[in-house]
């Protein structure tokens, strides 16, 4: 478990402020000159599933030393320090984890978050990346309490591939039923997160695009990535988001659409028959770092600017500790601007060493 953390008063070199000529105040850029957009926030790094490239039950087993709960930021320090990053220029927050769904009570985080406003008063795109599992039950309760949209992550349709993946004995039914409900909560348009590994589920992608085509969900395909040091990564596992996209056109004709927005991290696809469009990641054939905006907080507050980070940067402490909304807001400013993270870029090259685990940064 690699959980290193860095002082926040050892960036106290870098400037506050960006000094860019005619931004805003708050308007914060790193060092290879990208804003800070997205906030990733991970409420548990406990998970109901045991999904083999993310917490497999060799090392995530009964005896994993899971954080206790007073480590874990309260909901009043997450909106604290998310209204701080607001003010920073972030415009959308995902929760995360772990599954976000077991945080007891999630819905009264989403309350609190939703209420936030940019400095020019819009609402936060604010969402959530679940293993679908708990959906059915909370959907209605999250839509209501503010949450814009939901991301469910979702391997395979076959059942017995399914369980074999998630290590957990789920059914498909219960992940299904939860899209369903998602949808009819009007926490669309959903996006259909499915990781493809080599010689596991990648005869799941024909029969994946054919069940969600026409649904108006949007299923994307994620290059299965080196993240952590537990899920024995391996490059000959990886099926690069070419070849997906091969194999769909095959079936239904696809082409390429732009991105919604510079920075998207997916790759747009629209189908040529009309039937809606697909999206594949691919972080590891195809970096998307140039354009990286995101900023993860982990559980129990440490700042990642990156998701293959080894280091984190203690937020909490600062929380804790009775400093001003200005003093946080400083360290945050001071934090982004020293950034100048690639790892994607940079695989191979990149000096080894351990990084911190998918489920306790949050995906
Ligand atoms: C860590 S999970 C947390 C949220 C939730 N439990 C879920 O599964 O949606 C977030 C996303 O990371 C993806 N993920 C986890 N490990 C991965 C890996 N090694 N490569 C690519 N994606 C991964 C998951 O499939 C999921 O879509
Ligand atoms: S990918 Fe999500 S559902 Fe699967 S083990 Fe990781 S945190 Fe849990």
């Amino acid at each position: 478990m690699n959980r290193r953390v860095i002082p926040l008063n050892e960036l106290s070199a870098v400037p506050a402020f960006s000094s860019a000529p005619g931004a805003p105040r708050g308007y914060v850029v790193d060092r290879l000159a990208r804003p800070l957009r997205d906030l990733r926030i991970s409420v548990t790094d406990r998970c109901n599933f045991r999904c083999m490239y993310c917490m497999p039950r060799t090392v995530f087993g009964r005896d994993y030393p899971f954080l206790p709960h007073n480590a874990l930021l309260t909901f009043e320090e997450i909106e604290r320090v998310a209204r701080l990053f607001v003010a920073q220029g972030v415009e959308k927050i995902r929760l995360t984890g772990g599954e976000p769904l077991l945080r007891k009570h999630l819905e009264r985080l989403v309350e609190r978050l939703a209420a936030l406003r940019t400095s020019d008063a819009r609402a936060l795109d604010l969402t959530l990346t679940t293993n679908g599992a708990l959906l059915a039950r909370k959907a209605r309760a999250l839509k209501d309490a503010g949450l814009t949209r939901v991301t469910v992550s979702l391997d395979a349709l076959d059942d017995t591939l399914f369980k074999r993946m998630n290590d957990a004995d789920f059914p498909i039914s219960s992940v299904l039923d939860g899209i369903e409900a998602a949808h009819a909560a009007g926490l669309g348009p959903l996006k259909i997160n499915m990781v493809v590994k080599r010689g596991t589920n990648d005869s799941e992608i024909v029969p994946m695009a054919r069940h969600f085509r026409g649904s108006g969900a949007v299923l994307r395909f994620i290059e299965y990535m080196d993240v952590g040091c537990t899920n024995g990564w391996n490059m000959a596992e990886v099926l690069p988001s070419a070849d997906v996209i091969d194999r769909i056109n095959t079936h239904w004709p696809l082409v390429p659409l732009d991105a919604h927005y510079p920075g998207e991290t997916a790759q747009r696809w629209r189908y040529v028959d009309g039937a809606g469009e697909i999206g594949v990641i691919s972080s590891v054939t195809r970096a998307f770092c140039s354009s990286c905006t995101r900023i993860r907080l982990s559980t129990e507050g440490k700042a990642y600017l990156c998701l293959f980070a080894n280091t984190g940067h203690d937020l909490r402490a600062l929380l804790r500790d009775g400093v001003t909304d200005e003093q946080i807001s400083d360290a945050i400013a001071r934090l982004w601007r020293a950034r100048e993270d690639r790892y994607s870029q940079l695989r191979g090259q990149a000096a080894g060493g351990p990084r911190v685990e998918m489920s306790y940064i949050g995906g």
